[in-house]
């Protein structure tokens, strides 16, 4: 089946959250809140990790199906869940899951909650290489323990590991755990086998536990090849825990459906006593029916909308390029997500704000939330219709063109 991913589609009124709400300051509200965007130019939201696109048909149809035979009592995730993620994780990346490994839970970020929880005592501290996703620093913190930043290099456009500073803090008695983005968002570095090995060796010499937060892992551009971290080895794989999902991969993430991947019993028996301390057994139903449609029959769509995204990225490249030449665009490797470094523009972090949200009214992930090495630049989400993207690029350069003094 052909996809046609140009046609857009009103999200407005179906409870979608990056369509919803907007933000001001710290907080996000209610569009119809916010008596400043009621009027002309309709906010183009390119923010938050979803696609404006409809998922598998196959998905659709099994949801379909469920929703028909109408009784929706509690969920299990029983023998052909479990079998549709090994076999994706099997084809897909080469990775041999055992059924038993798999831990479902409503969602990648709880889970990593959860997991700072379980395995990090208060005081201890947590490694992140920002800029990362800001969720993590916020389940670091929300379960008494510290962080410890080991920030990414950043040279010729090109972001790249630190392992000097990484062995430095991995070396430090209060380092439990290093929370991996991988592929990276926001600056889309897909690691390679050799930088993963390397990290890897550095946090098996020092007892720091491994997360690896994998769920980009399927969004990947051609040229570039993703190593899910268990298959470095068996003792990194029994050092760490793989945190997977096919909500970024075929756009379901309002379904809250994740699978934690946990290869040594020990490891994973705690982490199932943190989630069941919790009350968060049981998984969403739908969930389930759409993860064994997604992984199982998936993929043709997957291929379409890869290349769909690529296409837009040559889009968004070609359009800076020409017309706004200010701004330099980190080239990623693989996810939707495009980082923007806008430096070049002179703006401090308000008047970038304003420009892009108030003036342009495109609403995209301010930079500095992934950390202050984010600062000055922006994340913006490409899984849109090309025809959202190029009126959002039009907006920026007409904004950055009415202002004085930004060339
Ligand atoms: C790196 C990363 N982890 C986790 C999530 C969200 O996971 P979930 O929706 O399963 O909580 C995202 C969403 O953008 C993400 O980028």
């Amino acid at each position: 089946m052909i996809y046609n991913f140009d046609r857009e589609i009103d999200r407005r009124g179906v409870h979608s959250a990056k369509w919803s709400v907007v933000k001001q300051g710290d907080r996000f509200v209610p569009l119809e809140d916010a008596p400043q965007f009621q009027e002309g130019k309709r906010l183009l939201p390119m923010w938050v990790a979803d696609m404006d696109f409809v998922c598998p048909q196959p998905v659709i149809d099994a949801l379909t199906a469920r929703a028909q035979h109408g009784i929706f009592g509690y969920g299990w995730p029983g023998a052909s869940y479990r079998q549709a993620v090994v076999d994706w994780m099997a084809r897909r990346h080469g990775w041999a899951v055992a059924p038993e490994w798999i831990v479902a839970t409503p969602g990648v970020v709880p889970a990593l909650n959860l997991l700072v929880r379980s395995f990090v005592s208060a005081g201890q501290r947590v490694i992140v290489q920002p800029p990362v996703y800001y969720p993590f620093y916020a389940a670091i913190a929300n379960n008494g323990a510290d962080l410890a930043r080991n920030p990414l290099l950043y040279a010729d456009g090109r972001y790249s590991i630190d392992f000097a500073g990484l062995e430095a803090l991995a070396s430090e008695p209060d380092v439990a755990m290093l929370i991996l983005s991988s592929p990276h968002n926001p600056v889309g570095r897909v690691w390679t086998r050799e930088e993963l090995q390397r990290l890897g060796e550095i946090c098996l010499a020092h007892d720091v536990l491994v997360v690896a937060d994998e769920i980009h892992g399927d969004l990947i551009y051609p040229d570039h090849r993703f190593t899910p971290y268990a298959t470095l080895g068996d003792e990194f794989a029994q050092a760490a825990v793989v945190c997977t999902a096919p909500s970024k991969t075929f756009n379901l993430a309002g379904l809250a459906t994740s699978n934690i991947i946990i290869p040594n019993p020990e490891l994973r028996l705690r982490f199932e006593r943190t989630l069941n301390s919790t009350g968060l057994h049981g998984v969403n139903t739908f969930g389930m029916v759409a993860l064994e449609a997604a992984y199982n029959e998936g993929e043709e769509w997957l291929a379409q909308v890869m290349d769909y995204i690529a296409g837009n990225f040559r889009t968004l490249r070609e359009f800076v390029a020409q017309h706004l030449p200010q701004i330099d665009v980190i080239a990623p490797e693989g996810t939707y997500l495009v980082w923007l470094d806008c430096r070049r523009l002179g703006l401090d972090k308000d008047a970038l704000e304003r420009l892009m949200l108030h003036e342009a009214r495109v609403f995209l992930d301010e930079g500095a939330i992934f950390g202050v090495e984010g600062e000055g630049f922006e994340r913006v989400n490409i899984a849109c219709p090309r025809s959202i993207l190029v009126e959002a690029l039009q907006r920026i350069k007409a904004a950055v063109d009415s202002r004085p003094g930004v060339s």
